[in-house]
C-alpha cells in the first residue's frame, strides 16, 4: 500500500457511492437500496445494486462489486492509486505526491507489474506505429481497412525492425530481465541473449475484460511465416479463459454475441458497427471460454471461416457452446472465407442480413453430417437417416425432440412418423441421452464439500455484517482460523475485530486488497444470498445451521491434520465439544 491505511479510509467515506456510480449507471431507489443495469455485463432488467447503507455495490448476476475503489477499477480499468487519486481530487483531500522508486516496484504484487509491464509495452507499440519509423505498419493496416479510430480503440501497435529496442526500453524503466521474461516479451538464447519477442510486425495488444493488456499477438505485414506470433501463456495470461474483444463487446447490449476466429476479424466486425464479437485466442474455443460468455448471453453465432478447417472448428465449438447452456447458431459467410473479407467485400448491412439468416446449429451439424453419405444411395441414406435418429435421441424433453422431428422430416424429406418410429427404437435400444445439464455459470458447478462449506462461510460472514448482534452469541465459537481460503480468514479476522467494537465496516475491509479481483472476491463475502426463509425463528435456526456447519467442516479439517500433535489433538476435543454445546444452542435475531 502507497497510502496509508487511515488516508484511504478518509478519502473512501468522504465520496458517497451512490453519487459516484450515479455518474456512470442509472440507479432507482427501491427500499433502502438503488438498483440499475449493471455495466459489467449485459443484462435487460437491474440486478446491480447498490447500498448507501454500507457503501458497496454488487451485481446479483455477475458477480462484480465492492467499495467505490473498486468501481472506479473496475469501470475505469484504473490501478488502485489511480482510483484513489481520482476519488481524492473528487473530494478535496491532498495526497502526498508518489515516487516511484525500485524497491516500490518490487513490492508491487507480482500480477500488478506483470500488467505494468505489458502496459508499458503496449504503449510503446502504439507510439511506434503512429512514428515515422512505423508507416511500414500503419499502412499495412490502412490498406486493409482500419480507421485511426478502430487503431486506437483496439491499441493496435507496431514493433519496428530491430529485435531488441523493446528490450532495451524496458530495461531502461527499471524493469528486471526476470519481469521482461516472465511476461513473455523476449527470446532468449545463447547466441543472442536476450531480444525481442516482437519484431517487424504490427501488433495486436490483447486485454482483459477491464481493458487491461494481458498479451499480444502479431501479424506479418505480408507472406511470411508465421502469420500470427502470440504472447506465450503468463501468470496474467490464459488464453482459454479470455476472449479478444471481450471487453468492448461485454456491454454492447445486444442480444447475441459472435464468436470468430481472428483478431482483423473481431476489429472489421467493431468498426461495422458489431460490437459484440469477439475471439478466440490463437487456439481451438475451450469450455472456459464458454462460461465466460454465459455470464453475458444465451446466444452465440459462429462465423467462422468457411473453409474445411473453420468447419471443423465450428462444429467443436458448437459442441463446447451446447454443454455450457448456450445456444448456437451458425453464419454462412460464402463465398467469402472470414468475416473481414466478408464486410470488406459486402459491408454492414449484407452482413446484418447473415446474421438475421444464421443457421440453428444443429442442422448445420446435420448438414455436415450428410456430407459423408450418398443420397443417391438407398443403402447410404437409410444411414443418414438413422443417423439422424440417433441424434435426435440427444433431446431428452420431449416437446423439444417431437418439434426437432418434425423439422429433421420436414428438412430432408422423410415421412414424420416413419422418422418418428425410427428415432423412439434408437431411444428404447440406447435409452435417451441424458439431460444436457444447463449449468447457469456454464463452468460444471463443483459442488464438492468444498464449495459447500466455502458458500455456508460466506453466508456466516453476510449474516454477521447484516446483524451485528449475532456476534456476541457465536464468538466463543468461531474464529477465524475457521475459515478455509486465505482471502476468508483475513476478512474474517478484521470483520471479527471491527464487531468486536461494535461495528462492522464491510467496505472499509474490501480496500484492505489492492486487486480488483480480490476485492470482488471479498465483497462477495458480504453478498451471500441469503435463503428466503420466512419467520424468525427459521431465519434463526439457519444461523445456526450455517453456525455449525462451519463449525464441524473446521473440526473435520483439525481431525483430519491432527496424527500425534497433542496440541492439534486438544483442539479437535475442544471443537468437539463446541459443536455439540451449539447443536443445543439457541441463536436469537432479537
Ligand atoms: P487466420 O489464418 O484465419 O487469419 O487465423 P485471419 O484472422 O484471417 O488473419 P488475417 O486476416 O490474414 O490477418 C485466425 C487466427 O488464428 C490465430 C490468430 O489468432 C488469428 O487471428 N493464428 C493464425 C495464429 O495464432 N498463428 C498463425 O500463424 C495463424
Ligand atoms: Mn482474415
Amino acid at each position: 500500500m502507497y497510502y496509508p491505511q487511515e488516508l484511504i479510509e478518509e478519502i473512501r467515506t468522504k465520496n458517497n457511492i451512490v453519487d459516484v456510480i450515479s455518474g456512470y449507471v442509472r440507479l432507482q431507489k427501491k427500499g433502502s437500496n438503488y438498483f440499475g443495469l449493471c455495466p459489467f455485463h449485459n443484462e435487460k432488467s437491474p440486478s446491480f445494486s447498490v447500498s448507501p447503507g454500507n457503501q458497496m455495490y454488487y451485481c446479483f448476476g455477475c458477480g462484480a462489486g465492492g467499495n467505490v475503489i473498486t468501481f472506479l477499477m473496475q469501470y475505469e480499468n484504473d490501478t488502485f492509486q489511480e482510483a484513489v487519486k481520482t476519488l481524492a481530487q473528487r473530494a478535496g483531500v491532498a495526497l502526498p505526491e508518489i515516487e516511484y522508486t525500485q524497491e516500490m516496484k518490487q513490492a508491487q504484487s507480482r500480477r500488478m507489474r506483470l500488467l505494468e509491464i505489458n502496459k508499458e509495452a503496449a504503449k510503446y507499440f502504439f507510439y511506434q506505429l503512429r512514428a515515422r519509423q512505423g508507416s511500414m505498419g500503419y499502412q499495412y493496416l490502412k490498406k486493409r481497412g482500419l480507421s485511426d479510430e478502430t487503431m486506437n480503440r483496439f491499441g493496435l501497435g507496431y514493433s519496428n525492425k530491430y529485435s531488441d529496442d523493446l528490450v532495451k526500453y524496458l530495461k531502461s524503466k527499471n524493469y528486471s530481465e526476470d519481469l521482461i521474461r516472465a511476461a513473455g516479451l523476449c527470446n532468449v538464447d545463447e547466441k543472442h541473449g536476450m531480444y525481442d519477442k516482437f519484431w517487424n510486425r504490427v501488433i495486436f495488444p490483447i486485454q482483459d475484460i477491464n481493458h487491461r493488456v494481458i498479451g499480444f499477438g502479431g501479424r506479418v505485414m505480408g507472406d511470411g511465416t508465421p502469420k500470427y506470433l502470440n504472447s506465450p501463456e503468463t501468470e496474467i495470461f490464459d488464453k482459454s479463459r479470455n476472449l479478444y474483444g471481450l471487453n468492448f463487446a461485454r456491454t454492447s447490449r445486444k442480444n447475441s454475441f459472435i464468436l470468430c476466429e481472428g483478431y482483423m476479424d473481431v476489429i472489421a466486425m467493431h468498426q461495422a458497427g458489431f460490437s459484440q464479437a469477439v475471439a478466440s485466442l490463437g487456439t481451438a474455443f475451450t469450455p472456459g471460454q464458454a462460461g465466460l460468455l454465459k455470464r453475458y448471453t444465451d446466444e452465440v453465432l459462429l462465423s467462422y471461416d468457411s473453409d474445411e478447417a473453420g468447419v471443423r472448428a465450428a462444429l467443436r465449438a458448437i459442441g463446447i457452446l451446447r454443454e455450457a447452456g448456450l445456444s448456437g447458431k451458425v453464419i454462412d459467410l460464402k463465398p467469402y472465407k472470414d468475416p473481414d473479407e466478408f464486410i470488406r467485400a459486402l459491408g454492414a448491412q449484407e452482413f446484418q442480413k447473415r446474421l438475421d439468416n444464421a443457421q440453428n446449429s444443429f442442422f448445420f451439424e446435420l448438414d455436415q453430417l450428410q456430407k459423408s453419405y450418398d443420397m443417391k444411395d438407398p443403402e447410404s441414406k437409410t444411414n443418414f437417416h438413422r443417423a439422424l435418429a440417433q441424434k435426435l435421441c440427444g433431446f431428452s424433453e420431449e416437446v423439444e425432440r417431437e418439434n426437432y422431428i418434425e423439422a429433421v422430416a420436414e428438412r430432408y424429406q422423410i415421412g414424420f412418423e416413419s422418422l418418428r418410429r425410427l428415432v423412439m427404437e434408437y431411444a428404447t435400444k440406447t435409452g435417451l441421452a441424458r439431460p444436457v445439464e444447463r449449468y447457469k455459470s456454464g463452468v460444471p458447478q463443483k459442488n464438492t464439500i468444498q464449495e459447500k462449506a466455502e458458500r455456508d462461510q460466506r453466508l456466516l460472514l453476510t449474516w454477521l455484517a447484516d446483524c451485528p448482534q449475532l456476534y456476541g452469541q457465536i464468538r466463543k465459537y468461531i474464529s477465524p482460523a475457521d475459515f478455509t481460503k486465505e482471502l476468508y480468514v483475513k476478512v474474517a479476522e478484521r470483520l471479527f475485530a471491527d464487531l468486536e467494537k461494535g461495528k462492522a465496516d464491510p467496505a472499509a475491509i474490501v480496500s484492505l486488497f489492492e486487486e480488483e479481483q480480490q476485492q470482488r472476491e471479498a465483497a462477495s463475502l458480504f453478498h451471500a444470498r441469503l435463503r428466503e426463509v420466512g419467520s424468525i425463528q427459521e431465519q434463526e435456526k439457519a444461523i445456526r445451521d450455517i453456525v455449525c456447519s462451519v463449525k464441524r467442516n473446521s473440526y473435520e479439517r483439525d481431525s483430519a491434520a491432527a496424527g500425534n500433535d497433542i496440541e492439534a489433538l486438544k483442539r479437535v476435543i475442544a471443537g468437539k465439544k463446541q459443536l455439540e454445546e451449539l447443536n443445543k444452542t439457541h441463536i436469537s435475531l432479537q
